[in-house]
C-alpha cells in the first residue's frame, strides 16, 4: 500500500514537473516543437481583405499561407464571422498556433466616440478610460485581440494631420492621458471583454519637419527624453501589451531599425516584455530611406534593433531564414521576437480556446448597446470646447421661436464619424449616426421651428447657396451655422500647409451677418484651424470636433445648456501659420517680448503677434469661477519632502459647471534652461451654482525634476513659481517656494 502510494506520488509529481504550467513554460514547450519557417511565420502580419489602411505592396495567398502556418496575426479582418473563418484556417496549420487579429480601433468600434484629440480636451481622465473600454468591449466580441492605439505622440504642429488622433501638446496631460486609454483597452488581460493596447508611435513621429507625414525628425536627446518619451512611459506603466515603431527616421535612423529606441530604451532600460510590431510597411520603407539597400538588409536592421512582428512589408517572411542560415541574425534573435508574441497569445486564452473572442451573440449585444451610446454621448458633451460667447448668446432658450441651421455639415452623418473610424460593412450611417439636425430637432421637439440651409459646400467656390442661407436666416430668431474641414482632412497622410477653414464658409458667415441676426458657430474639425474672421466677428463659437456617433445629441446638449460646456483646449490654436510649431511651455530666450506689440531687437514676428489665437488650456463656461486663498504648507522644502498646495474655487455664476483647475510651475534657474510655464497637475471639480470647494495638490520631487544634459532626472535647489489658471495663460493664483536639495 505504502510502496503504491509513493509510486502515484512519483508519478503526479513527474507529471506535474513534466507539464508546462507557466506561460513561459508553455512557450518554451512550443517553440521547442517549431521549424524555423513557422518561427517566423509568427513575426509575419498581413492585412486582411476590409479597408486597407496603407498602401497594398504585396499579394499573398494568405489562406494558404495560414494553413502553413506562415502568418501570426492579421489585422483589417473584422467581425466574429470572418475572424472565424481566418481562425479556422490556423486551426488547420500543424502546430494550431492560434491568429491574432489587429485592428485601428482609435476611437470605438461601432459606437464611434469623439477623436482622440477631442476626448483629450475634456481632460477627464475617467471618462476616456471609459471610453477605451467600451472600445474594447465591442472590439473583442467583434473577434479583435489587439488595438493599435493609443497614440501618444505629442505633437506641437497641427500642419500634421495626425494630431486628431493623439492628446495633444502637452507631456503632463499626455502621460495621463496614455496611462488612463491602455487601461481602459486592456482591463484584465484575458478578459474576453479586452483588447491588447499598442502604443504608437515609437518615437516622436509627432514632430515630423513641416508637419509633414511621415517626414524626418532631428531633436535633442533632452527634448526626446523630456517631451515626447514620458507618454510612452506612462503608458508602459499601465502595462501596455505591445508596442508599434514608427515611419520617420530619428536623427537620421529610421525608427522601425533604430536599436537605441526599441532595444536599448524599450526593451532594455525599460524592460518592455510585450512586443514591438512595425508600422504599415515601416521595415520595407528602410529602403526608401536609403537605410537599408534592399528588403533583406531592412529585414536585419530591423529584427536586429527590436521589431518583432512586420506589419505588411514581407521582409521576414521572405529573408529571416535565409538570414538566420547565414548566421547574420542569431536564432536566439527570433526566438525571442517568437516567445514575445506568443506570449501575448497565451495571455490573451487563445491556446485554450481560439475563437474565445468569436461568439455572435455577444457581438450582437455587445454592438447595440445603448449604454454605449449613453457614454458617448456623455464624453462627446465633455470635449467641446467654448470659444466665445458674448453677450451670454449661448446657451438657447428652448423657447426660441424660429432657428436658422445653416452649412455644409448641419445634416452631415459620417462626416462625424472622424478619421480612423472603423469601416464596418453592415452599418447603416443613416440609421447610426445622429446628425446635428437631428439632435436639434431631438432637443426642441415641436417647440421651436427649426429652418436649415446648406449655404455651400465644405470646398470650392460656389456661392449659389448663398441666398437661400440668407433668406431663412432672415426669418429667424437666432442662426446656428455648422462649418469646418471634411472628415478626412485631418488624419494619417492628410498633413496641410494651409489650416484655414476651406472654400468660401468664412464668405457665407459675411453674408449672414449682413443679415444681423445673433449667429453661434459649430466649428468641426479633427485639428486646430485658423479662423481669425470667424473668431474676432462672430459672438458665440463652439469647436466641436468630430464627435462620433452622438454628435448630433451632444451638440444639442452643450448649445441648449443641458450640459455646461466644460472642454479646455489640447493644443494652442495659432493665428497664422507662421506660429507653427506654436506650443505654451516654450523658453524664455535671452530677449523675450516684454509685451505683444515690442519688436525690436526681441523675439518676435514684426507681423504678427507670440501669443495664439487661442492658448492651451483654454475653455469657456456658462458660468464663471472664482479662485481664491491659495495656501502652500511651506515655502522652502528639500527634494525629499512635498508641499501641499490649496485654495478654493467659487461657481460665481447662476447654473452649475465644471472647471479644470491646472497647476503650472517654473523653475526659474537651472542647469539648462527651463519652460516659462509647465503644467504639472490638474483637476476636473463640478461645482453648483453658488458653491464653493476647496482643491488641493502636492508638490512632490516627480513634479519639480528634469532632465540636465546628462539625460539625468534630476532636481536642482532654487526658486519655483506656482501658478493655478484657468488656462495656460489666464493665470489666477500665483505663489513661489524654495528648494533646497
Ligand atoms: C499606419 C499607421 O501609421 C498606424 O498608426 C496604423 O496602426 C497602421 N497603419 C495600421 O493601420
Amino acid at each position: 500500500m505504502k510502496k503504491n502510494v509513493s509510486i502515484t506520488l512519483l508519478l503526479v509529481s513527474f507529471l506535474s514537473f513534466s507539464q508546462p504550467k507557466t506561460i513561459d513554460q508553455k512557450v518554451n514547450a512550443l517553440l521547442k516543437q517549431m521549424t524555423l519557417e513557422e518561427k517566423i511565420g509568427q513575426l509575419n502580419q498581413y492585412t486582411g481583405d476590409n479597408a486597407a489602411t496603407g498602401p497594398i505592396t504585396i499579394n499573398p495567398n494568405k489562406q494558404a499561407e495560414i494553413k502553413q502556418g506562415l502568418i501570426g496575426s492579421m489585422l483589417n479582418i473584422l467581425g466574429t464571422q470572418y475572424t472565424r473563418q481566418y481562425q479556422e484556417l490556423a486551426m488547420q496549420s500543424r502546430l494550431k498556433i492560434p491568429l491574432l487579429f489587429g485592428q485601428d480601433v482609435i476611437h470605438g468600434y461601432k459606437t464611434t466616440f469623439p477623436l482622440p484629440l477631442a476626448e483629450a480636451a475634456s481632460w477627464d481622465l475617467n471618462a476616456m478610460e471609459l471610453s477605451a473600454r467600451i472600445a474594447a468591449v465591442e472590439a473583442s466580441a467583434s473577434g479583435i485581440h489587439w488595438t493599435f492605439a493609443p497614440m501618444v505622440d505629442i505633437s506641437r504642429d497641427p500642419r500634421w494631420g495626425r494630431v486628431m488622433e493623439g492628446a495633444g501638446e502637452d507631456t503632463y496631460l499626455g502621460s495621463k492621458i496614455a496611462y488612463a486609454r491602455v487601461k481602459g483597452f486592456q482591463g484584465k488581460l484575458g478578459d474576453v471583454n479586452s483588447v491588447m493596447a499598442c502604443v504608437k508611435h515609437f518615437a516622436a513621429y509627432g514632430a515630423a519637419v513641416g508637419g509633414r507625414d511621415y517626414n524626418s525628425v532631428d531633436m535633442s536627446e533632452r527634448m526626446l527624453w523630456e517631451t515626447y518619451l514620458p507618454p510612452f512611459k506612462s503608458a508602459l506603466d499601465a502595462g501596455a501589451a505591445t508596442f508599434m515603431n514608427s515611419f520617420n527616421d530619428l536623427n537620421g535612423i529610421p525608427a522601425t531599425g533604430n536599436k537605441y529606441l526599441q532595444r536599448d530604451i524599450l526593451k532594455g532600460k525599460w524592460n518592455f516584455q510585450g512586443f514591438v510590431v512595425s508600422d504599415w510597411g515601416s521595415i520595407g520603407e528602410m529602403v526608401s530611406h536609403g537605410y537599408s539597400k534592399d528588403n533583406k538588409e531592412a529585414a536585419l536592421q530591423a529584427i536586429t534593433a527590436g521589431s518583432d512582428m512586420d506589419m505588411e512589408s514581407n521582409a521576414y517572411r521572405y529573408h529571416l531564414a535565409e538570414l538566420v542560415k547565414e548566421k547574420k541574425v542569431s536564432i536566439t534573435l527570433i526566438d525571442d521576437a517568437v516567445k514575445r508574441i506568443l506570449r501575448k497569445k497565451f495571455e490573451l486564452g487563445l491556446f485554450d480556446d481560439p475563437f474565445k473572442y468569436c461568439n455572435p451573440e455577444r457581438e450582437q449585444a455587445a454592438l447595440n448597446n445603448p449604454e454605449h451610446r449613453k457614454a458617448a454621448r456623455d464624453i462627446a458633451a465633455k470635449s467641446i470646447v467654448l470659444l466665445k460667447n458674448e453677450n451670454r448668446i449661448l446657451p438657447l432658450s428652448k423657447e426660441t421661436k424660429t432657428i436658422a441651421f445653416i452649412g455644409p455639415l448641419v445634416k452631415e452623418r459620417k462626416q462625424n464619424m472622424g478619421f480612423w473610424s472603423v469601416e464596418l460593412p453592415e452599418v447603416d450611417y443613416d440609421k447610426h449616426v445622429i446628425s446635428q439636425w437631428e439632435g436639434v430637432q431631438n432637443k426642441v421637439g415641436n417647440s421651436a421651428k427649426l429652418l436649415y440651409a446648406k449655404g455651400c459646400e465644405i470646398e470650392g467656390d460656389n456661392k449659389d447657396g448663398f441666398a437661400e442661407a440668407v433668406a431663412v436666416a432672415n426669418q429667424a430668431d437666432v442662426v446656428i451655422l455648422s462649418i469646418g474641414e471634411r472628415r478626412d482632412m485631418s488624419g494619417e497622410a492628410k498633413s496641410r500647409s494651409n489650416l484655414r477653414l476651406p472654400g468660401v464658409q468664412e464668405e457665407l458667415i459675411k453674408a449672414i451677418q449682413a443679415t444681423g441676426k445673433p449667429i453661434v458657430v459649430l466649428i468641426n474639425a479633427g485639428r486646430p484651424l485658423i479662423f481669425n474672421y470667424t473668431a474676432d466677428t462672430v459672438p458665440a463659437i463652439l469647436y466641436t470636433w468630430w464627435l462620433g456617433t452622438e454628435a448630433g445629441n451632444a451638440i444639442a446638449d452643450v448649445l441648449f445648456g443641458d450640459y455646461n460646456p466644460s472642454g479646455k483646449l489640447p493644443m494652442s490654436f495659432p493665428r497664422e501659420e507662421g506660429q507653427i510649431p506654436i506650443y505654451y511651455n516654450h523658453f524664455n530666450t535671452g530677449r523675450p517680448a516684454a509685451n505683444e506689440t515690442a519688436t525690436n531687437y526681441v523675439s518676435a514676428y514684426t507681423d504678427l503677434k507670440n501669443s495664439p489665437k487661442f492658448p492651451f488650456g483654454f475653455g469657456l463656461s456658462y458660468t464663471t469661477f472664482d479662485y481664491s486663498d491659495l495656501k502652500l504648507s511651506k515655502n522652502k522644502i528639500k527634494s525629499t519632502e512635498t508641499i501641499e498646495v490649496s485654495m478654493t474655487i467659487t461657481n460665481s455664476g447662476k447654473v452649475a459647471g465644471e472647471e479644470v483647475v491646472q497647476l503650472y510651475l517654473r523653475d526659474k534657474v537651472g542647469s539648462v534652461v527651463r519652460p516659462i510655464i509647465e503644467l504639472k497637475d490638474f483637476q476636473k471639480i463640478k461645482l453648483n451654482a453658488g458653491e464653493t470647494k476647496m482643491v488641493k495638490f502636492t508638490i512632490d520631487k516627480q513634479k519639480l525634476s528634469f532632465y540636465n544634459t546628462d539625460l539625468k532626472w534630476i532636481t536642482e535647489p532654487g526658486d519655483f513659481d506656482l501658478m493655478i489658471g484657468s488656462s495656460s495663460s489666464d493665470i489666477r493664483l500665483k505663489a513661489t517656494f524654495e528648494l533646497n536639495n
